[in-house]
């Protein structure tokens, strides 16, 4: 492990789900990514062209999370679910090279928008008769239209890597094509960030949970609305609510940074 990386087991066994134990981690991580060229470089990157939200803190909980999977698995399978500009994706593929971890990394995303209506009349009624909508708005689930593809293959090739290097699945995480070709993935490292509605978070988690090994990570984005402590914004309500359906599924929530909700699955139901 690199002198300068955080160590995973450290983190695990010195974490507290207090408003003091989740201030310290989110401040100690964010303040790690300044002593790693590599995540700041590509952190940096990120930032200066609006490629992504997420916190500084992610990048070392990724590297961490990273390290440890290769120590106990060796060889492991990586599954984003919704890409966005391709932050993640990029990030696990650059620290694969650089640590030399074969880790196979996949991806479910449509990379195309999801453009709310442009017209003001049909929002508000839309925003005030329909729920559902409602819920999309509140949540920031809807996306510009753009050409994804290529922001992300660009977003590679800065890198001097290869988008098509990733295994991807093109479309919704709910699309029964989709759903079977994932089926027989066996999964190390889960994170869910697609649909931010409670149906959608809900979804994700009972299709892609299932596919994590005993001894793996499900990281939801998005999901501290619950989480004590005041240095970090808590992502949303839907998100963290569906968080609920895990302990029932055999995960067991061994981390939080800010709003990134880390669940170990216990290698026994
Ligand atoms: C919050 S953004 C993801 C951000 C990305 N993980 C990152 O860190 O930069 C959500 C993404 O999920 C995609 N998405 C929405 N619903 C989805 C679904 N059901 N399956 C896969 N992707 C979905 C959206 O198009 C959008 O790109």
């Amino acid at each position: 492990m690199p002198p300068y990386a955080i160590d995973y087991s450290h983190l695990v066994s010195h974490y507290q789900n207090t408003a003091p134990g989740n201030d310290h981690i989110f401040i100690l991580l964010n303040q790690a990514i300044q002593q790693d060229p590599l995540l700041l470089k590509h952190r940096r990157f990120i930032q200066e062209n609006h490629l992504g939200f997420g916190e500084d803190a992610f990048h070392p909980l990724w590297q961490a999370l990273m390290l440890e999977a290769h120590r106990r698995f060796q060889e492991f399978n990586m599954l984003e679910i919704g890409v966005f500009k391709g932050q993640i994706i990029s990030l696990w593929k650059l620290l694969s090279q650089h640590h030399r971890i074969p880790a196979r990394i996949h991806a479910i995303s449509p990379l195309e928008g999801q453009p709310q209506t442009n017209h003001p009349l049909l929002h508000r009624l839309l925003y005030h008769l329909w729920p559902p909508y409602r819920e999309r708005i509140i949540n920031g689930d809807f996306y510009q239209t753009e050409n994804y593809h290529e922001i992300v293959s660009k977003l590679f090739q800065h890198f001097q890597m290869d988008f098509a290097d990733i295994s991807l699945f093109r479309g919704y995480s709910t699309d029964p094509d989709i759903l079977s070709a994932t089926r027989n993935l066996k999964l190390h490292i889960l994170y869910i960030d697609g649909d931010h509605t409670y149906r959608g978070a809900c979804a994700d988690i009972e299709n892609f949970a299932p596919l994590v090994v005993p001894g793996g990570w499900l990281i939801m984005d998005d999901a501290g609305a619950d989480l004590p402590g005041t240095t970090f914004w808590k992502g949303h309500p839907s998100v963290s609510r569906a968080c609920t359906l895990l302990p029932g599924l055999g995960f067991e929530n061994i981390l939080n940074v800010g709003h990134n909700r880390v669940f170990h699955r216990r290698s026994h139901l």
